[in-house]
């Protein structure tokens, strides 16, 4: 039997959740957690405390969002919101580890440690660093700085196989490798390695959800406009107009993708049918093709209020409890803490640190 998989991500908190969020990285997490499960049923091992069972602990990377300029009480209630979000779009409290890193301790404390590690030459090469701090290198938070360590952290605490990575986190995968792989050498022996060194997973390429009034741009909650964007503690009846009043042409949709060419308000719309269908754009066009948006928009607007009203229900349903969500996050975080101690204490006494 191949050892058990260990998937570990984490996602820095954002508020005002919307479909492009849904559809992208939440909803690959989603599917992993399931694919988990599958897993763990075809090999029999479905009992929670199964030191075999396949396993994904998810996180909101609060401290990571620290390292930029940010306001306390918004990253408060963006932390609170994705945590929601993430419930109510699937992900299950009891079958995957769901917390934030503030309530682990062992995460900024296992970066310190690995700071003795990485070397200020491969920090250096990392270019998230060199994107996010832009002309103000002198100017940027040291955190910013050292941001890849607390992500090697992040992934090496709890011996994660799998780290489900995109393009622009490649190279912080790699980092955390190269961390892993240079601590045990220096500190521990070959037949005890302190760490595991991670695989990258690609997760299935996400659909880019666009701007409703401006197909060229990307959906995002920093659009001024609320018609911009559909999100996800909308109702029905918001969904259903922001839909009907997204900007479109007066063509009808094409027969084939080709057709959708320079036509990007179409294209988005035909994309989010597709997307929340599994289908693709084709499949789309062989249903609607030669429609006009008279037809295609009513469609696509009781599609989407379907799929989101069980998911906009618990989400503000959950936000609405806070003592819910608290516990949630709670037991969530003591369960990290449990899984995290044997590798954090194991990286102390292989530096000779006296505990
Ligand atoms: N840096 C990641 C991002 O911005 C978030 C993140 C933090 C992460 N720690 C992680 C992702 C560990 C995967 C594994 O997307």
């Amino acid at each position: 039997m191949r050892p058990a998989m260990r998937v570990v991500s984490g996602i820095q908190p954002t508020g005002n959740l919307h479909l492009g969020n849904y559809l992208g990285a939440i909803r690959n997490w989603v599917r992993m957690q399931d694919d988990m499960e599958e897993a763990n049923r075809a090999e029999g091992t479905t009992e929670s405390g199964d030191a075999g069972r396949n396993q994904c602990l998810f996180f909101l990377a609060d401290l990571h969002a620290i390292s930029m300029p940010h306001n306390p009480a918004e990253l408060k209630r963006a932390t609170l919101e994705m945590a929601a979000a993430l419930v109510a779009c699937g992900i299950d409290p009891q079958r995957s580890v769901l917390f934030n890193q503030a309530q682990v301790p062992a995460h900024p404390e296992l970066q310190w440690l690995l700071n003795g590690t990485a070397r200020m030459g491969w920090l250096n090469r990392m270019t998230q660093f060199k994107d996010k701090s832009g002309k103000n290198r002198e100017g940027a938070s040291a955190a910013l700085f050292t941001y890849p360590v607390l992500q090697a952290a992040d992934v090496l605490l709890y011996q994660a196989t799998h780290v489900p990575v995109g393009e622009d986190q490649k190279q912080h995968l790699e980092l955390a490798r190269d961390i892993a792989q240079k601590f045990n050498n220096d500190f521990a022996s070959e037949d005890a390695p302190v760490f595991t060194l991670p695989d990258p997973i690609s997760p299935p390429k996400a659909a880019r959800i666009m701007n409703l009034r401006d197909g060229t741009k990307k959906m995002s909650k920093s659009d001024p406009s609320d018609m911009s964007r559909i999100e996800l503690a909308d109702t029905p009846d918001e969904v259903m107009k922001k839909i009907k009043k997204a900007k479109t042409d007066p063509e009808p949709l094409p027969s084939e993708e080709k057709g959708l060419e320079g036509r990007p308000e179409a294209l988005n719309l035909v994309t989010i049918y597709a997307a929340l269908t599994d289908g693709s754009v084709e499949d789309v066009l062989k249903d609607f093709g030669g429609e006009g948006f008279g037809k295609f928009k009513p469609a696509l607007g009781e599609l989407l209020v379907e799929t989101l009203r069980p998911i906009s229900e618990r989400f503000t349903a959950l936000l609405d409890d806070r003592e819910a969500l608290d516990a949630i996050l709670a037991r969530g975080a003591s369960q990290a803490r449990e899984i995290g101690r044997p590798t954090l204490e194991a990286a102390y006494t292989a530096l000779g640190l006296v505990r």
